[in-house]
């Protein structure tokens, strides 16, 4: 049978989880028998599949307005290039984490909430939905406008998200049980988000102090988000953290230093945006601490994405990739690839031959065959015993789309 070949959905990233494993987690997971029946995720530019791309042609096609007439570079090719073999509004040159969960649990591709709306606004749902959008804050638009720090490319935040889903919901759900229902068959994917309310003010000058002061308030508002979903009846969110940024080529290249020390001898990373990412992520985990004691039922499982690119930077032969992983695949030159005059998508910059050799694509976001990697450590981590849940049977769908 096929089901036995699907990879269960494991908590690989590990240590971490497995130190944090709070009791009754182990026994709803030894207690099996469920299944999911749809996927459900919000996020960023980690795991928009879509959703800005339309949200874009929607804003152009119903006004004239100021907007220029240039589209985001992640619109072009050579985005897309590997799996689709176009632009499909994913920031990478083919599929993302998102992708590789749903391919493993036997899922279609998870569609972008803005692809399955019908001219009356009304989502069809169809074994799940993505909420997430390129350049997605956590925090609200609003407080970062307050402090002068600009969104180049959106106003929508997880506020947002949670916004259209509940909305989706009420048009979906006939009675309010139903979506308990799906909710608690659903596996919800939490992000990334986050990335950008430090990515946006770090680019735009603000000092690390100042950002690190944002910190709590972006675990909180994911924290809160968590909590809301898990009222709504989700039982079975994945949560993950920042990436490892000081080794993005585009923070390598505008934090470019010449003292020695500012790197990390190993790897070629920026020691201290690499200490900041923890610490987002140690409140993070903290957070989700305190959510597992108050919500003893679900099941959040927190994806350390950090660690998993870790082992990439740290050994990317080991792993069939070049070595140099800190250069990005598609750029404009300099030392890392990347300049932000010149991004991925637009002349003179270009790709290189293979991409599947590279971690790094655009500079600020990853290869096909690194989000693989890192899908992989999710879903394969040798703590297999450590079963979270399986996909349903197709027969036992209940969901098959808005009627
Ligand atoms: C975000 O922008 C859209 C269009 O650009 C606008 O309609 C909407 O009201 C804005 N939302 C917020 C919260 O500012
Ligand atoms: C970055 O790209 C711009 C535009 O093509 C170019 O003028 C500039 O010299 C480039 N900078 C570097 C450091 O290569």
């Amino acid at each position: 049978m096929a089901s036995s070949s699907i990879p269960l959905l494991t908590s690989v990233f590990t240590t971490i989880i497995l130190t944090c494993l709070n009791p009754s987690i182990t026994a709803r997971a030894s207690s099996a028998g469920t299944c999911y029946n749809s996927i459900i995720s919000f996020g960023d530019s980690l795991a928009d599949t879509g959703n800005l791309l339309r949200l874009d042609r929607l804003s152009s096609s119903s006004s004239s307005s100021s907007s220029s007439n240039t589209p985001p570079h992640f619109f072009l090719p050579p985005y897309g290039e590997t799996f689709f073999h176009h632009p499909t509004g994913r920031c990478s040159d083919g599929r993302l984490v998102i992708d590789f969960i749903a391919e493993s649990l036997g899922f279609p591709l998870i569609r972008p909430y803005f692809a399955g709306k019908d001219i009356r606004g009304r989502s069809d749902f169809i074994k799940g939905s993505n909420f997430a959008v390129i350049g997605a804050t956590a925090i609200d638009d609003s407080v970062f406008r307050e402090r002068g720090i600009h969104n180049p490319f959106t106003n929508v935040s997880l506020g947002t998200q949670l916004g259209w889903f509940k909305e989706m919901l009420a048009s979906f759900c006939k009675e309010s049980s139903d979506c308990k229902e799906l909710l608690e068959s659903s596996l919800v994917l939490m992000g990334e988000i986050g990335g950008n309310d430090y990515n946006h003010a770090l680019f735009q000058g603000l000092k690390i102090k100042e950002v690190e002061s944002f910190v709590p308030l972006v675990v909180q508002t994911i924290s809160s988000a968590i909590q809301e979903l898990i009222d709504l009846g989700a039982e079975t969110l994945v949560v993950p953290g920042n990436l490892p940024i000081g080794c993005s080529s585009s923070y390598l290249t505008y934090f470019q230093s010449s003292n020695k020390h500012d790197y990390d001898m190993e790897t070629g990373c920026i020691k201290w945006l690499n200490e900041f990412a923890k610490y987002h992520n140690k409140l993070l985990l903290t957070e989700i601490n305190r959510i597992r004691e108050l919500n003893p039922h679900a099941l959040i499982v927190y994806a350390d994405y950090y660690n998993a690119a870790m082992t990439l930077y740290r050994s990317p032969q080991k792993y069939g990739f070049k070595a140099g992983a800190l250069k990005a695949c598609c750029g404009a030159g300099g030392p890392y690839n990347y300049n932000a005059s010149a991004p991925c998508g637009y002349p003179p910059a270009t790709s290189c031959d293979d991409p599947s050799l590279y971690v790094a694509w655009d500079g600020l976001h990853l290869t096909e065959a690194a989000y693989r990697f890192i899908a992989r450590r999710l879903l394969q981590g040798p703590y297999s015993g450590l079963r979270i849940n399986r996909f349903c049977p197709p027969a036992s769908t209940n969901f098959r789309s808005s009627a």
